[in-house]
This record gives structure tokens, C-alpha cells and sequence, in this order.
């Protein structure tokens, strides 16, 4: 693929994307979510990766959609595009993806790294949902995801007025899993990566798959989906390696089946 909106590096074991429309704070146009979504894609089929880094620049993770692109559009014109609808295939990404987030994460750059998995921070990140200072509303999960993350009266703070919070506040308020100083921020994620990536790839697809559970389900549906996920495993040769492995006091070797 002839990429111009992101970078694509794969390392042993995992991915690393940047987004690249650095005059524009990474703003998110339909190209960028295009060349994104088809690219975790492949990553996802692809054996060798383990895990995926999202990433942006110092200044920007991401400034949020791309204002330009639809400030003229009409209802009709947004609902025929219905651009964040190609956001939904994100969702259905099997591998664990981990958003190293430094500067700018507005709008829908804060919902971008929100549908990631795991958020790492720089100390110079801020979060925000702005678009109430556009005269619209978060559109790509911002009031669900949000919500979930930090709760109803954070969220609805943030949602309302607009105003951006800081990375230890993100931290304190679980958004964020760990904030670092800027110039270990890609590093401090290629560590996480190289971890997930050493886990045997079945067991951490289904674990994943029961995290995600819980957001759409009642949690008697969810205890009943994880336990048959945990099951499932014993059909994994890996998990006959892990356990076996254990019980001889060695390290597992990983087949991915
Ligand atoms: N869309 C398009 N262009 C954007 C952009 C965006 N979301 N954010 C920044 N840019 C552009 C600016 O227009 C500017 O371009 P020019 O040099 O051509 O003028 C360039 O990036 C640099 O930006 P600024 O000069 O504004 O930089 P700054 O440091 O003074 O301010 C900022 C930084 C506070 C992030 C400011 O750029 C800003 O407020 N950006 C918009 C944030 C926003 O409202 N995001 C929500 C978008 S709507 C959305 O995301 C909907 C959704 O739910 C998916």
C-alpha cells in the first residue's frame, strides 16, 4: 500500500504506526482513517506482529477530525459519508493496540486513542473533547467511551465545556495507564509491545476479546463468555506448553496454536 497519512515500521513482534499530516496536528481526514483501518488490518492477518503502537508527533497524537473536511457538509452529505462508521472497523481488531500519546489527543484524536486498547502518555499530552466549541458533539465513541473510562461527572465536565486535561490528570482519573517523560514515550510503548508480544498470541487474542466483552454486556454474560474463553484455551497447545512448563520450572515456548 502506497501510504501517505502514516508511517508503518513492523519491528520483531509488533507493529508501529505514526500518523503523518504533522501541518495540520494530525488532523484526522477520511484518507488518514482510510490508510489506518487498512492497515491494522493487515497487521492483524499478519503473523509476525503481536501487537500494534499507535503513535503521533511531540506537538499532536491528533487534533481531532479533520474540521476542514466537513465544515461546509450537510446532514444529508455527513450521513451519506458517515465517515465514522469506517472508525467501527478499529473495534474489530483481534490484536491488542496500545496508543503512545503525547501533545494533542482532542476530539477525535482523543476517541482514536480511546478505541485503543491501552493509552501510554507523554508528560506534554493533553486530553479533550472540544467539539462543544464547534458547535457539535463528540461522534466517534467521545460520550460513550469517555464516559466509561472516567465516569459520568468527569465526562460530562470534559464533553460540556470543552476544556483539556492534563496527562497526570488523565492518569489520576484512569484514562491513562503511565505517563513518561516525552523522549521515553515511543520507547516506554515499544517495552509494553515487546511484552503482549511475548504472551502466547491465542491466550491474548481471547483475553482481549473478554475485556472488550464487558462493555456490551450484563456481567452474567460476560462471567459466562470469559469462563468459555478460558476453556477454550485448553484446546491451545500453548496452554499445554504454559502449564507443563510451570510444573518443570522453565521457561514456555510459544507456538501461537
Ligand atoms: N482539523 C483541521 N485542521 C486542524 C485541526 C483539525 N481538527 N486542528 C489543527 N488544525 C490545523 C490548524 O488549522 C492549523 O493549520 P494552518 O496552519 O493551515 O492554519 C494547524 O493545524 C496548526 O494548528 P494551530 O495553529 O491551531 O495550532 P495551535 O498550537 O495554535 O493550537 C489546538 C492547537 C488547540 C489543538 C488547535 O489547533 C485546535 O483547537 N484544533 C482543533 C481541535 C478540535 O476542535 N478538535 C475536534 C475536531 S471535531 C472532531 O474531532 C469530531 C469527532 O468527534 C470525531
Amino acid at each position: 500500500m502506497n501510504l501517505t497519512t502514516i508511517l508503518l515500521t513492523k519491528e520483531s513482534g509488533y507493529a508501529l504506526i505514526q500518523f503523518n499530516r504533522p501541518e495540520v496536528l494530525n488532523a484526522i481526514n477520511m484518507k488518514l482513517m482510510e490508510e489506518l483501518v487498512s492497515a491494522l488490518e493487515e497487521l492483524d492477518k499478519d503473523g509476525d506482529t503481536r501487537c500494534i503502537i499507535l503513535t503521533g508527533n511531540e506537538k499532536a497524537f491528533a487534533a481531532g477530525a479533520d474540521i476542514k473536511e466537513m465544515a461546509e457538509a450537510s446532514a444529508m452529505e455527513m450521513l451519506q459519508r458517515d465517515q465514522f462508521a469506517r472508525w467501527d472497523r478499529i473495534r474489530k481488531i483481534k490484536k491488542p493496540i496500545i496508543a503512545a500519546v503525547s501533545g494533542f489527543a482532542l476530539g477525535g484524536g482523543c476517541e482514536l486513542a480511546m478505541t485503543c486498547d491501552i493509552i501510554l502518555a507523554s508528560e506534554s499530552a493533553k486530553f479533550g473533547q472540544p467539539e462543544i466549541t464547534i458547535g457539535v458533539i463528540p461522534g466517534a465513541g467521545g460520550t460513550q467511551r469517555l464516559t466509561r473510562a472516567v465516569g459520568k461527572y468527569k465526562a460530562m465536565e470534559m464533553v460540556l465545556t470543552g476544556a483539556m486535561i492534563t496527562a497526570e490528570e488523565a492518569k489520576q482519573w484512569g484514562l491513562v495507564v503511565k505517563v513518561v517523560p516525552n523522549e521515553y514515550l515511543v520507547e516506554e510503548a515499544k517495552n509494553l509491545a515487546k511484552v503482549i508480544a511475548s504472551k502466547p498470541p491465542v491466550a491474548v487474542r481471547l483475553a482481549k476479546e473478554a475485556v472488550l466483552k464487558s462493555f456490551d454486556t450484563t456481567i452474567e454474560g460476560g462471567l459466562e463468555f470469559e469462563r468459555k474463553n478460558f476453556y477454550m484455551l485448553f484446546a491451545s497447545e500453548d496452554q499445554k506448553e504454559g502449564m507443563k512448563a510451570f510444573v518443570e520450572k522453565r521457561k514456555p515456548e510459544w507456538k501461537g496454536k
